[in-house]
């Protein structure tokens, strides 16, 4: 590998879960720290941080295609971009990135990114380097403080998964379940707020596992922490994401009553609605259990919007088996989901067992979940026409004076009128469409989150 210039420009492209946009986020800001700046928008940066997702084979695949891309467009301009592989793909197939793909100088996994600085110092005299070390908390105290926020802002409080359902990679890119510390947390969280947040989602593979601490020394679960993140002044709201049916407790549902920043939403994957399926799967529910889990949320919280992720042909799927899935999702009614065809993924269980179910089944049956799925989201969106609900602002809109932003309900809502970016507003929801919905300002600024 030869020398390159120290490079000037950065970007992080961050692909998969949430939590890889928070690690984006980070990475950064390890690169501003080393006063590289981004690459304005349109141009070519001199240094690209690729931070993958493993989890389906079309997203893995990606990486390679990407680093192509590069090439040859660093080739038309004369110039030849550090690229740095971050992120799951570079935890599962660190060794083969750096046999297949020269133009990749960095590797670095998910848990090793705070070494980023130094790996491209390396970089820079023409040094190829590969880390993928899962040193369980190390990372984030070697991350800088945090500066900057957008008005939702993520933040990881745990990491890693010990399910280990026998389709997901999760376990084996992650690592262990480890929950960051308390005070750690609580003082993050402050500077986002501090720098622009209105809004934190708290991450987590299995973001329901965590545990830790309180300032007193007692031992806490998620709502204990939301509690006491819910006593930060200028903080309006806060979501979790992702959460395994396993781990809910009842101080959680409590939660959904008593705190009122706590926003009325939950994602909960099931994944499917047949019993024989999901044991396959190795996932701890049942689809009975999980609708009476949710039905304690809905009691808790009436109005509280569902969200779930699905898996279309699991080796062995049958028709009657997909069609039980079909039912479940009759049965909840969810505000949004996400749906995808099973992807083997090398080393998993599942990739091994019989019966993979061919390419036009899945095709099938996930164009069926996603009409029925499209079907209820629209429903829920039209249900809460008429209903005047507060939105944070998020971003302008594509004309002037139109902005965008989030119902409650993690619904996209635009609307037009004297606001700003951060603005916690008043509106009227007027129209609803299959992904959004059109509102009507009746108030601009507002602090404490309300619903009516
Ligand atoms: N920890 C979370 C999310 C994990 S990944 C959870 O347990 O729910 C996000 C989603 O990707 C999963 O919920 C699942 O629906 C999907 N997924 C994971 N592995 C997959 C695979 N091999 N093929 C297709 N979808 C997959
Ligand atoms: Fe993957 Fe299951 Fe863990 Fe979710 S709970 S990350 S689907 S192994
Ligand atoms: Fe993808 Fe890794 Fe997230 S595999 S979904 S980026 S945990």
């Amino acid at each position: 590998m030869r020398q390159s210039a120290p490079p000037k420009t950065y970007r992080v492209k961050s692909f998969g879960c949430q939590m890889n946009v928070y690690d984006g986020e980070r990475m950064a800001e390890l690169l501003a720290d080393k006063g590289i700046a981004p690459a304005p928008e349109g141009e070519d940066a001199d240094l690209v941080v690729l931070n993958t997702c493993h989890i389906r084979e079309k997203a893995a695949e990606k990486v390679y295609s990407d680093i192509g891309r590069l090439v040859k467009s660093g080739e038309q301009a004369g110039k030849k971009p550090l690229i740095a592989v971050a992120g799951c793909v570079a935890q599962a197939e660190g060794e083969e990135i750096m046999a297949r793909a020269p133009a990749v100088s960095m590797v670095v996994g998910p848990q090793a990114y705070h070494r980023l600085p130094e790996m491209l110092d390396k970089a820079v005299h023409g040094e190829r380097a590969t880390d993928t070390d899962m040193p369980p908390i190390a990372k984030f105290d070697a991350l800088p403080q945090r500066r900057k926020s957008p008005p939702a802002a993520f933040l990881t409080v745990q990491e890693g998964c010990d399910k280990f359902c026998t389709y997901c990679v999760v376990p084996y890119t992650r690592g262990a379940e480890i929950s960051r510390p308390f005070s750690d947390l609580v003082a993050e969280a402050q500077r986002l707020v501090e720098a622009g947040a209105r809004e934190i989602t708290l991450l987590g593979q299995n973001v329901s596992a965590w545990s830790g601490e309180d300032g007193r020394g007692r031992a806490i679960g998620l709502a204990g922490l939301i509690r006491d993140l819910a006593e930060i002044d200028g903080l309006a709201r806060i979501r979790y994401t992702t959460s395994h049916p396993a781990d809910m407790d009842d101080a959680l549902i409590a939660a959904h009553s008593e705190i009122d920043k706590l926003m009325p939403f939950l994602h909960l994957p099931v994944q499917s609605g047949s019993d024989r399926v999901l044991k396959a799967m190795n996932r701890s529910h049942t689809a009975d259990s999980y609708l009476r889990l949710l039905e304690r949320f809905r009691q808790a919280r009436p109005d509280i919007a569902l969200s779930g992720d699905f898996i279309v042909g699991f080796p062995g799927e049958t028709e009657a088996e997909f069609e039980e899935t079909l039912a479940l999702v009759g049965a909840v009614g969810y505000a949004q989901a996400f749906s995808f065809k099973y992807s083997p993924r090398p080393g998993t269980p599942a990739a091994a067992m019989d019966g993979q179910i061919p390419r036009e089944a899945m095709d099938e049956r996930l164009q069926r979940l996603q009409a029925a799925l499209n079907r209820h989201q629209l429903a829920f969106n039209q249900a809460s026409v008429g209903k005047t609900c507060e939105v944070l602002v998020e971003r302008k809109g594509k004309h002037s004076g139109q902005w965008l932003g989030k119902s409650p309900w993690l619904q996209s809502v635009w609307f037009e009128g004297d606001a700003a970016i951060g603005d916690l507003v008043q509106a009227e929801l007027v129209e609803a469409g299959p992904n959004s919905l059109a509102g009507r300002l009746v108030q601009s600024v507002s602090l404490e989150p309300a619903i009516s």
